[in-house]
């Protein structure tokens, strides 16, 4: 789809988001052709640079932290695109400079990449300097606040300067190519709608793991742990549109309405469905505590839960998620786990068959239905269990490969002013209000994580929550 041809600024744009992924992202749209002539891409943050030095700083990050495309030839002509304006977000510093570069007859797109609490002082200048105008978009990243408090405080802050139809808050989860594949799947085969509810399905599992411990970023996870900084919205995300109800179009509103509908029917979690966890030191790797520096830390590197929703659709279903650092494997998957048959009408078949479609959101994306045949040979009518497996990469061929990275995407979607992807305001809220009595009982408490051995599932207790239920966790496989 055709873009229009934009400025977006980025503030923060020496920063480590604008580094490691904003910037190698706009160069590979930029090689597929996504960047209109009369497009600019303006850096802004405190320090002084001056342009020659600001395409220096992203030349750097891309060859750091770009993929193939960091050898292009066209990376001089990208670097062409960049400017630079040190401004003081707080003060007057560079302002006029920035409104001076403004055009008309462009789309004008803002990225705060920068910490929260300069949310409101940035939009309160771009409105006073006259820089934004009542098209212009703001993008917002997360942490959006750490509890519904400072969620809605940030809500009301942006919301005084710009309209909710300007303001995109990302989770860069919504841009993955396979999380928008659930939409696709759910919604443009006839095969699973039907089945989609509690009639058929058993329970539903949303696994996020990762191999990475917080090493390097101690210092904020140690403030949010496992439930701020992925269930209450990456996880989220996931559930929402696995269980949302189907939006009458493919929009903004209509999505986002859907799944807002979920998270005000989540139910409660008692604390008798959660478990927490905290990676141990292994033989030779820190432990959570060594790596956050904060040798009495509480905080969760691991969560694991059972969660209800409370609507017709899903009433009896268990959704059990899990989240965490330093696992056996980086493998993030939702499983829908069909009811076993009602009758078997073979003779001799104990086995418990049961199907089982997971749907792989990375590494190795793909679809896998388990599905029950009988086993080949003259042994009679044996059933066995096989997968029917597809990789999407196989699938779809070298073409398929070439997904645009999350944040590519969304950039380009912000430029496209489509909000489809992004969370809306109330969706936020709501998140918070459902994650807030959790985190808020673990204080009151004062709980403890339990230790868990690094490269495994998480802790065994994590183990016993499923199998009180009479069901298991998949393996997590890389
Ligand atoms: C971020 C979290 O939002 O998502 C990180 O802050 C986490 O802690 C990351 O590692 C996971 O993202 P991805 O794309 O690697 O699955």
């Amino acid at each position: 789809i055709p873009v229009d041809p934009f400025d977006l600024v980025i503030f923060g744009g020496t920063g480590d988001l604008a580094r490691r992924k904003i910037l190698p992202g706009l160069f590979r749209r930029f090689i597929a052709g996504q960047m209109p002539e009369g497009s600019r891409i303006i850096g802004a943050a405190r320090s002084e640079h001056d342009d020659a030095e600001y395409r220096e700083v992203a030349r750097a990050a891309i060859e750091e932290f770009g993929g193939e495309e960091k050898k292009d030839p066209a990376l001089q002509d990208f670097l062409g695109r960049l400017h630079y304006v040190a401004i003081d977000a707080t003060g007057e510093g560079g302002w006029s400079q920035l409104s001076g570069l403004m055009r008309d007859g462009v789309v004008r797109a803002f990225y705060f990449s920068v910490a929260p609490s300069l949310f409101g002082p940035l939009a309160e200048r771009l409105h006073q300097h006259r820089i934004a105008d009542g098209d212009s978009r703001i993008v917002v990243e997360k942490p959006f606040g750490r509890d519904l408090e400072s969620a809605k405080a940030l809500n009301a802050t942006l919301a005084s300067h710009f309209d909710e139809r300007q303001i995109y808050r990302i989770d860069h989860y919504l841009g993955k190519e396979t999380v928008q594949n659930l939409m696709a799947i759910r919604f443009g085969n006839v095969l699973f709608e039907p089945l989609w509810n509690s009639h058929y399905v058993d329970h539903i599992q949303i696994t996020v793991a990762e191999t990475v411990g917080v090493g390097g970023r101690g210092a904020y996870y140690d403030k949010s742990g496992a439930m701020r900084d992925m269930v209450q919205n990456h996880l989220m995300q996931l559930l929402c549109l696995i269980a949302m109800e189907p939006p009458a179009q493919f929009e903004a509103d209509a999505v986002r309405d859907e799944k807002l509908k979920v998270i005000r029917a989540l139910q409660p979690v008692d604390a008798h469905h959660i478990v927490r966890g905290q990676y141990d030191a292994g033989e030779d790797s820190p432990s959570y505590r060594q790596d956050s520096e904060n040798p009495r830390s509480f905080t969760e590197s691991f969560v694991a839960m059972r969660v209800m929703i409370a609507n017709w659709r899903w009433a009896g279903v268990p959704f059990y998620l899990r989240t965490g650092k330093k696992l056996k494997a980086r493998s993030s998957e939702i499983a829908v786990v069909f009811k076993d048959l009602g009758h078997s009408m073979f003779e001799g078949d104990e086995a418990r068959h049961r199907n089982i479609l997971s749907i792989r959101l990375q590494p190795n994306e793909g679809i896998d239905l388990q599905v029950t045949i009988k086993e080949p040979g003259p042994g009679g009518m044996r059933l066995v269990d096989v997968p029917l497996d597809m990789t999407f990469a196989d699938a779809l061929g070298p073409d398929g490969e070439d997904v645009p990275d999350a944040y590519e995407r969304l950039i380009m979607d912000v430029i496209r002013g489509n909000q489809t992807l992004f969370m809306r305001g109330d969706e936020v809220e709501a998140a918070w209000a459902w994650t807030d009595p959790i985190i808020e009982g673990w204080e009151r408490r004062a709980d403890v994580p339990k230790l868990y051995e690094q490269g495994t599932g998480g802790p065994e207790d994590a183990q016993m929550l499923i199998h009180r239920d009479g069901r298991r966790w998949r393996d997590i496989k890389g």
